[in-house]
């Protein structure tokens, strides 16, 4: 018996308009961006002015929001229906752009130029490990200013692991207010040839490969960064601050997303953990992709035993009418229940085979439709009975991940979203994962 949570229920947090932001995380390739833009579309047509702000979506799916390029600013998205007096904007981050306004926001045009245009911003603000997680958190600060929307959903980047999107900001402040970035201002703020000269000998020991990459200008570039970057310091530390703040707000509500796979699951639970450690609201767990069966009445033992009986007589006869089994021809048609096992030389015992199972449905296309019940249809019975085997035991094992995480948080309430036969790219198929994020049910069961 599996266990049960709490459901998770989604159109009264998407109707409460005293929700503004719904953040999606959980770890990489789960279906967060997925949940996100489904989220949008279906708080859109319910009525909210919603804005989805996503990170590396696909590209079509990218592309079906009318999402085509970088542009850091959210646009409309066509095709929503607006009847219930809502709208959807999107838009994709640009890490890169976003780190500059928030340069150009805090500094003087002249000292925002100097920034800009110095080789050590530019491959800071590009490269350091969680520059995306904090600066997708800047922009939701800013989108939150703005208060041009009245629910933000924000998407999360694909990080290694689901804490990082919670440390980054944490980490980004402290390695601007670190003892690296302090060592190199000292230079700076003293000036002149002693500077220039203490600078040396700390730059020779920490970066001397930087330097190699970057040539002799690295010292000037540097200086010029960190003077020109030294009065926004503290703005990086306390926006990180506010913006943590305002994750912890009523109104502010996380969706962790996993799969139903051991280790997504395993980071969700870390990450439940953690948001409750941070005091940030959980509304839920969103369990995507889950497999399920129109046919979930049939075990996949009943089904595999079915199938092995139904080889049987496929194999008994073949032999009874001196056929081999390639060549089934006319022969007894049926097979008397729980045939004999003498046929098993014949019988097909590989799992899965769906080559020779094929084989012998087109083999046997004439006859077939002259005799429903030969030998052939037998094994192509046979051969889907054990392919719905297979799939009950995937059912099984994705339940039992799933228990396991209920037994360790019983009182997360979750909601399951079955797997699509194929991937979500466009505003149907994000209305069909909100319909099945609504009503915990997927279509088919
Ligand atoms: N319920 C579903 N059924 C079928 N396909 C799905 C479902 N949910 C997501 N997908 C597909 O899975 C893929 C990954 O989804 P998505 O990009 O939303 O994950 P993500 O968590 O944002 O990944 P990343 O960590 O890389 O950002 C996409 O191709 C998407 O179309
Ligand atoms: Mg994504």
């Amino acid at each position: 018996m599996s266990l049960e949570s709490p459901v998770l229920e989604i159109d009264p947090l998407l109707d409460d308009r005293k929700n503004r932001i719904i953040v999606c995380c959980g770890s990489g390739g789960v279906g967060k961006t997925t949940t996100a833009a489904a989220l949008g579309v279906r708080a859109a047509e319910r009525g909210r002015t919603a804005v989805v702000l996503t990170i590396d979506p696909a590209r079509r799916l990218a592309q079906s929001m009318g999402l085509t390029e970088l542009d850091n600013t959210p646009r409309e998205v066509a095709g929503i229906d607006r009847s219930a007096g809502g709208s959807l904007h999107a838009m994709m981050l640009d890490m890169k752009r976003t780190f500059d306004e928030v340069v150009v926001q805090h500094s003087d045009p002249e000292r925002a130029r100097a920034i800009l245009e110095n080789p050590f911003y530019q491959s800071l603000s590009a490269g350091f490990a969680g520059t995306q997680e904090y600066m997708a958190m800047e922009k939701l600060g800013q989108l939150r200013a703005q208060d041009a929307w009245d629910l933000i959903i924000v998407d999360t980047p694909p990080s290694r692991s689901a804490l990082d999107f919670l440390d980054a900001p944490k980490r980004l402040g402290s390695f601007l207010d670190g003892r690296f970035i302090k060592l190199l201002m000292a230079p700076a703020k003293v000036g002149g040839r002693a500077g220039v000269k203490f600078l040396n000998i700390g730059m020779s020991m920490m970066t001397g490969t930087l330097n190699k990459v970057m040539g002799a200008s690295l010292l000037r570039d540097i200086q010029t960064f960190v003077a020109a970057m030294d009065t926004m310091f503290g703005g990086f530390r306390t926006r990180a601050d506010a913006t943590y703040r305002l994750l912890q707000a009523p109104g502010t509500a996380f969706l962790v997303v996993a799969a139903p796979e051991r280790d997504a699951l395993r980071e969700a639970a870390y990450f439940v953990e953690r948001l409750a450690d941070e005091d940030m609201p959980l509304a839920g767990l969103v369990l995507n992709r889950v497999h399920g069966s129109g046919a979930a009445q049939l075990t996949a033992e009943r089904a595999l035993a079915a199938a092995e009986e139904l080889e049987d007589w496929a194999a008994d006869e073949a032999e009874g009418s001196g056929e081999s089994a390639e060549s089934a021809g006319p022969g007894e048609s049926g097979g008397s229940a729980g045939g004999g096992p003498g046929g098993s030389d014949v019988a097909l015992t590989g799992k899965n085979d769906d080559r020779r199972i094929v084989d012998h449905g087109a083999g046997h296309a004439d006859s077939r439709q002259d005799r429903p019940d030969d030998a052939g249809t037998e094994r192509l019975a046979a051969g889907l009975l054990r392919l719905h085997a297979e799939r009950m035991q995937v059912v099984a094992r994705e339940r039992r991940t799933r228990d396991r995480f209920v037994s360790v948080h019983p009182e997360v309430p979750m909601i399951e979203v079955t797997a699509l036969p194929g991937d979500v790219h466009d505003l149907e198929g994000l209305r069909a994962i909100g319909e099945e994020l609504a009503e915990g049910q997927p279509a088919a069961a």
